[in-house]
């Protein structure tokens, strides 16, 4: 059976993760989470007092720093220099930077080189804004997830409250419609539809409607 690599992208709370992970599980493939990546170095910058605007600082402390995803499907983890991270990740501080470190170019270039080299042997799913197009331009199956902003950002509320942490539905609102934005129009690799990428709304669809389209059209190509 041939190899292949699956890029997944879209905007914030599209699902992405949930049915990345899902794709993996079911095809037994290794789950790439590209987002825990800047998240990861963002949360260093706030704690070192980093400044997140100066490209520079940033790309030098990323080059300082260990980030390791373990992405075994089951368990989807987030190493900061050998801390797990994997909640202090998601936090709405968090959220409200993520987009400035990864903004800049040198960032995005020494993520690029560690996302291109966990994806070398193939047989995983890539969670992200630009694999299918900047990271792996001839990935096997591109896939852009969208969903209304409403939905979205009651996603995200929903998730928020299960975790046990505060949160007000207008202010998620708001601040996925930000950081979209912010992401769609930086100057590098910014989150936008690869031509060949298959578009996937899930407003109105299950998590495992969406989960076996994906692994239907990836049986196709292997
Ligand atoms: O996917 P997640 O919401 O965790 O991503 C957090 C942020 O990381 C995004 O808003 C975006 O700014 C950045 N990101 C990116 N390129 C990727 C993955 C994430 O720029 N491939």
């Amino acid at each position: 059976m041939r190899k292949i690599n699956i890029a997944i992208d879209g905007p914030a709370g599209a699902g992405k993760s949930t049915v990345s992970k899902g794709c993996a599980v079911q095809l037994d493939y290794t789950y790439i989470d590209t987002g825990a990546m800047y998240r990861a170095l963002s949360l260093k910058a706030l704690r070192t007092g980093t400044p997140l605007d100066d490209g520079e600082k940033m790309t030098e402390l990323l080059k300082s720093t260990s980030i390791r995803l373990v992405g075994n499907p089951k368990v989807s983890e987030v190493y900061l220099d050998e801390e797990n991270v994997s909640e202090a990740i998601r936090t709405s501080e968090v959220d409200s930077v993520v987009s400035l470190t990864a903004a800049h170019l040198g960032v995005r270039e020494e993520m690029a080189v560690k996302q291109r080299r966990l994806a070398a042997e193939k047989s995983a799913v890539l969670d992200g804004r630009d694999i299918g197009t900047t990271i792996l331009p001839d990935a096997e199956l591109k896939i852009f997830l969208i969903a209304s902003v409403q939905e979205r950002a009651l996603r995200r509320y929903k998730e928020m409250q299960e975790r046990g942490k505060p949160a007000d539905y207008e202010e998620i609102y708001e601040a996925i419609i930000h950081r979209d934005e912010l992401d769609k129009a930086r100057e590098h690799s910014p989150l936008k539809k690869a031509a060949d990428a298959v578009e996937i709304d899930t407003t109105v669809l299950t998590v495992p409607e969406v989960i076996s389209k994906i692994t239907a059209l990836a049986e196709e190509k292997v």
